[in-house]
């Protein structure tokens, strides 16, 4: 399933002949690379959320390393936003390394002219990592494009050849980046698995995000960002749900519970929006973590209009009943 993207045809691949059961599905080529190319949208600055995120809670991570090496996987039909990847990473891991990968060969082309020899490098790969073994991912807006059922066997792939430590970081974001939301999910320190031999405890499916006990050993956070003066209540951000949760905002289900839970938390904090929009986001985000929701971080993350959960979220916080005050009381 890993190669059943958006553009599929009925027996679930594009321009490639279908492969047997349980197989992934390869692209074309000599040298194999596990995906599809799909449309390559991007833009400046588009995923400058994801990376401040990236900067200001997992630097230790990328030091830790020597020689640290970044992948951004799937950087569209323009590089730039690797070229972003790397300048930012640049001023907090000196030495990093970052390698965009893109399935589709002319992007990879494309994208020469802006290699910086040798920190930044561009190479055709895809859920495979082209053989590479970085201490993070960042996958945006790849997965978007691919059935749902696509998902765990791409995160499986990705993970498995994750170096020990490392992280994969997995979402989507509109289109000039105002909203964004994103899946970190690590790779515990010491795991050596092979590619081909994955850590996941039980085939992923479609319903994994809800799986407990979740089928890996590392601990996955999900985390919701957005532009707060464009923002007319948390829940709008569920259009930009990384694509496991996106068929899965429906009553009953952990995600729906949380948008639900912070719609109410930044109603109730409607006076505090006369001191501006981060004030009554972070007073939202405080209320969540009251009602017994598994918020990471602190007042310096969330005054960016940034929350981060640890999911899947155990037990699901049951709704606290409470009169909401009128605005300005
Ligand atoms: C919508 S663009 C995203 C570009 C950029 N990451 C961004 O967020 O702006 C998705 C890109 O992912 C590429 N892609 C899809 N599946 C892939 C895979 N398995 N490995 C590498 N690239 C892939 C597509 O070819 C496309 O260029």
């Amino acid at each position: 399933m890993v190669g059943c993207a958006r553009s599929c045809d009925r027996d679930g691949v594009s321009g490639a002949s279908p492969a047997r059961r349980g197989e992934p599905r390869l692209a074309a080529g000599r040298a194999r690379a596990l995906g599809l190319a799909t449309r390559g949208t991007t833009n400046p600055n588009r995923l400058r959320r994801v990376d401040r995120w990236i900067v200001g809670t997992q630097a230790a991570r990328l030091r830790g390393v020597s020689a640290p090496l970044v992948v951004d996987l799937g950087y569209g039909s323009s590089p730039v936003t690797t070229v972003e990847l790397f300048e930012r990473l640049e001023r907090v891991a000196p030495g990093v390394r970052v390698v965009g990968l893109e399935i589709d060969r002319e992007r990879v082309a494309a994208a020469e002219p802006a290699a910086r020899p040798p920190g930044l490098a561009f190479a055709r790969g895809g859920f495979e990592l082209a053989g590479l073994r970085p201490v993070l991912v960042r996958a945006m807006n790849v997965l978007r494009q691919y059935e749902t059922p696509a998902v765990g066997p791409a995160w499986a792939s990705i993970l498995d050849r994750i170096a020990g430590g490392g992280l994969l970081v997995e979402g989507t974001c509109d289109e000039i980046g105002r909203r964004a939301c994103w899946f970190a999910i690590d790779r515990p320190p010491g795991e050596s698995g092979q590619p081909g031999t994955s850590l996941f405890t039980s085939t992923f499916t479609s319903t994994f995000t809800s799986t407990r006990p979740w089928p890996w050993p590392g601990t996955p956070t999900l985390t919701l960002a957005a532009h707060l003066p464009s923002l007319g209540r948390p829940s709008e951000l569920a259009e930009r749900l990384p694509k496991a949760l996106i068929a899965r905002n429906v009553p009953g289900d952990d995600v729906y519970a949380l948008l639900s839970a912070f719609d109410d938390a930044w109603t109730r904090m409607a006076p505090r929006a006369v001191f501006g929009p981060r004030q009554r986001w972070v007073a939202a985000v405080e209320s969540l973590r009251a009602d017994g929701w598994p918020v990471r971080g602190n007042r310096r993350r969330w005054r960016l209009g940034e929350v981060t959960v640890a999911w899947p979220p155990t037990p699901t916080p049951t709704p606290a009943s409470r009169d909401v005050p009128a605005a300005g009381g």
